[in-house]
């Protein structure tokens, strides 16, 4: 059966919404730079590094140190603004070129997260258009990618919440927080909602190698108060075979039109342990997210880091006979998912024909 409950963006949900986002930002737009939170130094350093250009943009992102799939993109739409400002102040009549290169070089810094792509586009399409004033249009444009990220993410708390309720026990992934996003987080945005209607326990995975559970989506956890419990990956089935939770809520880094969901790698694991284990899986993410020009999830790009990230510094010398696999998302089959969760509605067991209700939705 396909349950499609579709809700309208209305002005009124955006404003009390965005009242309750109070949450760590991964990312501030000065009005002259972007600073980034340096997520790679969390939690034992809150630092932020301003950036001015396009190039460092692409740098932060590709050294992850701003990661997570709408984050990415609002980094992206503020990196464009960024070029705009440097390039037209500098050259009026060539600036064009050069931003048109900063873009292509914003796309080279991930490839898997769709939302990347997805704000170049709006950039681009922008720029297509007669500008009186290139630089203020550019920058109005990325705040707003930004806000409307932030209260999208609110919208889907709440429904996420409905879907959880009653619920003694969920499992997170990575980090699907307020660091991955503009503000209040996809999965993490759920987690928050459910809380302060009922207590949960909360359950979160350390997400090798790179660790996003166990640094990033603890300590966002831990700032708000709200107690979570660290089991190691290889921990989940034997979690699941104890009763001790009903949902698995994730995030996602592209949806495919039939709802094939790439995301931080484990989640399919996961999801094959849920099916065995009779725990439903809710994927949390904004329709940027929703890659509609492919249906098949192997066709998304699967992004491999270097072996370094992975292999132990013992095994990192010349000669050594032991290399890295190091995939950093996996596909988890739309049949294996119980809810996909958007700022335009809930979709129950998802396909192509009842993910369509959510695309001719207009917001
Ligand atoms: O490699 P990362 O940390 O960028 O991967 C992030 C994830 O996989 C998240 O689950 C996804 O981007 C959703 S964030 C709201």
């Amino acid at each position: 059966m396909h349950n499609i409950a579709i809700i309208t963006l209305t002005a009124d949900i955006i404003k009390m919404t965005s009242a309750l986002s109070t949450t760590v930002q991964a990312l501030q737009w000065t009005g002259t730079h972007l600073a980034v939170l340096d997520q790679r130094l969390l939690p034992e350093q809150l630092i932020y590094n301003n950036y001015d250009d396009a190039i460092g943009v692409t740098d932060a992102i590709a050294t992850m140190q701003v990661r997570g799939a709408p984050a990415i993109g609002i980094a992206a739409a503020y990196g464009v603004a960024l070029a705009v400002s440097q390039h037209y102040q500098k050259n009026k009549n060539e600036w064009q070129q050069k931003v048109k290169e900063d873009i292509a070089l914003l796309a080279s810094s991930r490839p898997t997260a769709v939302n990347l792509f997805w704000a170049l586009e709006l950039m681009t399409a922008l720029l297509a258009q007669p500008l009186n004033d290139p630089i203020a249009a550019t920058i109005t444009l990325a705040e707003k990618i930004h806000s409307d990220d932030i209260a999208a993410n609110q919208i889907m708390g709440e429904l996420g919440a409905d879907l959880l309720s009653g619920a003694k026990g969920l499992m997170t992934h990575c980090n699907a927080g307020a660091l991955a996003t503009g503000g209040y987080g996809t999965a993490l945005g759920v987690i928050r909602s459910i809380r302060l209607r009922q207590t949960i326990n909360i359950y979160m995975g350390e997400t090798r190698p790179w660790l996003q559970g166990a640094r990033l989506t603890a300590w966002e956890l831990a700032q708000e108060g709200i107690p979570a419990t660290l089991i190691a990956d290889s921990a989940a089935a034997w979690l699941m075979k104890s009763g001790a939770i009903a949902w698995i809520v994730v995030g996602a880094d592209r949806i495919t039109a039939r709802g094939d969901v790439a995301n931080k790698i484990g989640t399919y694991s996961l999801a094959v342990l849920a099916k065995q284990h009779g725990v439903k899986v809710m994927v949390v993410a904004p329709t940027s997210t929703i890659d509609w020009s492919i249906e098949n999830g192997e066709d998304i790009a699967i992004e491999q880091r270097p072996a370094h990230e992975l292999l132990p510094d013992y095994y990192q010398q010349d000669g050594s006979l032991i290399d890295a696999w190091n995939p950093v998302f996996d596909v988890t089959p739309a049949e294996l998912i119980t809810a996909i969760v958007t700022e335009r509605g809930v979709v129950m067991n998802p396909t192509v024909l009842s993910l369509q209700g959510i695309k001719n939705e207009i917001c």
